[in-house]
């Protein structure tokens, strides 16, 4: 018998308990426990009425990821709903927590379902690259309706109390201990106050136009992705008898299982939580109960909003009364659009202008702060400055952290007497919305300290990844490696909107032509000025961004760049035709024809390529930390799992074949790096690495 699930006779009630922590994932030991429990239950013959709750902090977070992929343990998931759909003894499901996937599809199941206030409902298989496989897809449009249960199901967003309610999944909402709840419900069960019934005998009506509105919404939304779509081709399929419908059911699972989509989204699902696996995780972080900002352009004010929101009092230090206002207007406009998108409160909002936002252009006045973050421009001697005046004012406990984007955070500790208290915390525009926050660790950085990151980190809702001082860290040195490659391919014949293209087709939301026109080519411009003193002269040179920023066209904020936007849409900027042209004919170039998958073979493993040296001088700690730079901060089409885990997909031989064969044009670009040979040579992966 197995642990994870118990059954106590109570009275006249059986109550099963599933007790599988952290989450009462519905692993094969909870599966079979189920139809046990069932069993028992049903052959006592003191029990009338079943009931089933989940111990801890949640029913069920449904079927447990990480049995995906191995061989399947009987009874299977969809088993086990039938089976308790077929008692003969009322079930009922007393649901609190996230009650997902396969464990709203146990509830369903069951007879009758009661939510406490807070519960969350939801079907979030397709952030998992598959579509309810218990039954799911079946029994929730009996419930709902086709259209109703299509939309949550395919976009796996999640169900408030009142909501599912509304839509039927829950029967009944009651507030208390779910323990007590089910023996109060499985009473009013026996009153005949609270029906039940099997879902599964339920008529789902058919519904084309909703069925098609579905399909064009998701077509609009997540046109690469395959499992939305099936979640509706199982939808629609749910007028059939519900034993031919769940047959339907698995073999759109099945199919959806087998997709390269599936494994790099469950890959996905679990890099976001390797990457707080770190070597200090064990250390307490120091308390950060206020915090300074210095610097309000677009950084610093989406910093401070970001600490905001997460209840965090800031005090925002400029240079002078212009500046402050510019960040005032920044940060005032950043909390209402929380409030316009239903993030934050009005009361919340009036909360944090009224006390908890100090301005100042004083740098003493971040004397009490626990931790300051610096986020003005990128200039070492002004960061130097700012440090040194920083280490005097602040109180010998606060913590000094620089959101520098390139710049060496030894050389900025080295300006201070508390080096050990000093990280860099590199936080991505816009800083209220993007969740990447790279905790870069200098050599003195203390191990409390890089917790303390963390945990500032987890407050603000970010993911978290620790990264090694070296120009860029982990994410913008990699992004300065295979950017390049882009314009390489444009220079020798590939127009920038083809390139954009074939990588909006492989996945990205945006290619690297619109993504520097809505950055600012004035900062690869700035960079490129910054570096040009150590580029190696074997590096080949692409003029073109250089002549676009010369006629003063830095992208959107200039109305004009690789894109014109002036008509208010984005059209491809004809002078730059003539820029290209130019520098062609400057270099000797014959233009050449480019396939989308060569365009998409080169970018791709200029990016594997450089993340594999950043592995190899140990910049980030695994390749699942790559990953999720990648994911979290350069939106990396999620359904491929990151540069590294999409690698594996590839394979180091193949990748180190094409690299020697690109050599063959630019030997200084195509370099292999040696951990990529070693692992073509042993047949080793980036997956392996991440176990290791
Ligand atoms: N299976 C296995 N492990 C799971 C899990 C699951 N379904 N859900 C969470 N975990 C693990 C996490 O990996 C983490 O492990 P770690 O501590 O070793 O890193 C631990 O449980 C705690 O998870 P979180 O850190 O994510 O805890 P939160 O409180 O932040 O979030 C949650 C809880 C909302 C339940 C979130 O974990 C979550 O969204 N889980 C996934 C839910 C899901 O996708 N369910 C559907 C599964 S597919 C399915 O059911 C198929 C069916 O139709 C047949």
């Amino acid at each position: 018998m197995s642990d994870v699930t118990t059954l106590e006779i109570l009275g006249s009630t059986a109550l099963i308990t599933v007790d599988n922590p952290p989450v009462n994932a519905a692993s094969a030991a909870v599966r079979q426990g189920l139809v046990n429990r069932i069993d028992e239950a049903n052959s006592n013959d003191a029990v009338d009425v079943i009931a089933i709750i989940g111990a801890g902090r949640t029913f069920t977070a449904g079927a447990d990821i990480r049995e995906f992929g191995k061989t399947p343990v009987e009874p299977m998931l969809t088993e086990v709903c039938s089976h308790i759909e077929a008692s003969a003894k009322p079930v009922i499901a007393v649901l609190h927590g996230t009650t997902l996937g396969g464990g709203l599809e146990i509830a369903l199941g069951c007879h009758a379902r009661i939510g406490v206030p807070t519960v969350q409902l939801g079907f979030p298989e397709v952030s998992l690259g598959i579509i309810p496989g218990a039954g799911g897809t079946q029994r929730a449009p009996r419930l709902s309706g086709m259209g109703a249960a299509a939309e949550y199901i395919a976009s796996g967003r999640r169900l408030s109390s009142d909501e599912a309610l509304a839509k039927g999944l829950l029967d009944a909402i009651a507030d208390g201990e779910p323990r007590a709840i089910a023996l109060d419900q499985a009473e009013r069960v026996r009153q005949g106050d609270l029906a039940t019934r099997r879902v599964g005998e339920l008529d789902a009506s058919l519904d084309p136009d909703a069925i098609t509105a579905a399909r064009a919404a998701v077509a609009k939304r997540a046109p690469l992705l395959v499992a939305p779509q099936r979640c509706i081709d199982a939808v629609a399929d749910s007028t059939l008898e519900l034993s031919a419908g769940l047959a339907r059911e698995r073999e759109l699972f099945a199919e959806c299982m087998a997709t390269d989509q599936h494994k790099g989204l469950v890959h996905a699902f679990f890099a976001e939580r390797a990457v707080q696996k770190i070597p200090e995780a064990s250390e307490t972080p120091r308390p950060i109960e206020s915090l300074g900002v210095v610097g309000g352009g677009t950084m610093g004010s989406g910093i401070a909003t970001s600490a905001l929101f997460a209840g965090l009092p800031v005090t925002l230090v400029e240079m002078n009364a212009d500046g402050l206002d510019r960040a005032r207007t920044a940060i005032a406009g950043n909390l209402a659009g929380a409030v316009k998108r239903g993030k934050l409160s009005q009361d919340k909002h009036d909360a944090i202008l009224a006390s908890a936002l100090t301005f100042s252009t004083d740098l003493a006045d971040l004397a009490e702060s626990d931790l300051v973050i610096e986020a003005v421009f990128e200039d070492m001697d002004v960061k130097k400055d700012i440090f040194a005046k920083l280490d005097t004012l602040c109180k010998p406990t606060a913590l000094l952290a620089s959101n520098t984007s390139y710049l060496d955070i030894n050389v900025i500790a080295a300006c201070t007497n508390r080096p050990t208290q000093v990280l860099g915390l590199h936080f991505f525009s816009p800083a209220h919305i993007m969740r990447l926050l790279e905790v870069v660790v200098g050599d003195q950085t203390a191990p409390d300290v890089v917790a303390t990151g963390f945990a500032l980190g987890k407050r603000l809702r970010k993911v978290a990844v620790r990264a090694g001082v070296c120009d860029g860290f982990i994410g913008n040195r990699i992004l300065g490696h295979f950017r390049k490659v882009a314009d390489y391919m444009m220079l020798d014949g590939a127009h920038y909107s083809q390139i954009d293209a074939a990588l909006e087709d492989f996945g990205f939301a945006m290619g690297p032509f619109a993504v520097s026109d809505l950055a600012g080519l004035d900062i690869g411009w700035a960079t490129r000025k910054r570096l040009a003193a150590t580029k190696p002269a074997a590096e080949r040179d692409v003029g073109v961004s250089d002549r676009i920023c010369e006629n003063g066209w830095f992208g959107r904020k200039t109305q004009r760049g690789f894109y014109d936007y002036r008509s208010g849409k984005k059209a491809a900027n004809p002078d730059v035709d003539a820029i290209l042209e130019a520098e062609r004919q400057a270099a000797g170039i014959t233009p050449a024809a480019f396939e989308n998958s060569d365009i998409v073979d080169r970018y791709m493993t200029a990016m594997i390529a450089e993340a594999t040296r950043v592995i190899e001088d140990g910049i980030a700690l695994r390749p699942v930390d790559v990953d999720t730079v990648f994911l979290f901060g350069y939106g990396f089409p999620r359904q491929r799992g990151g540069p590294l885990h999409y690698a594996d997909t590839l394979g180091a031989a193949a990748l180190v074949a094409r690299m020697e064969r690109w050599a063959e044009e630019d030997a200084h670009y195509w370099q292999v790096p040696a951990l990529l040979r070693k692992m073509a040579a042993d047949g080793s992966t980036f997956a392996d690495l991440n176990r290791a």
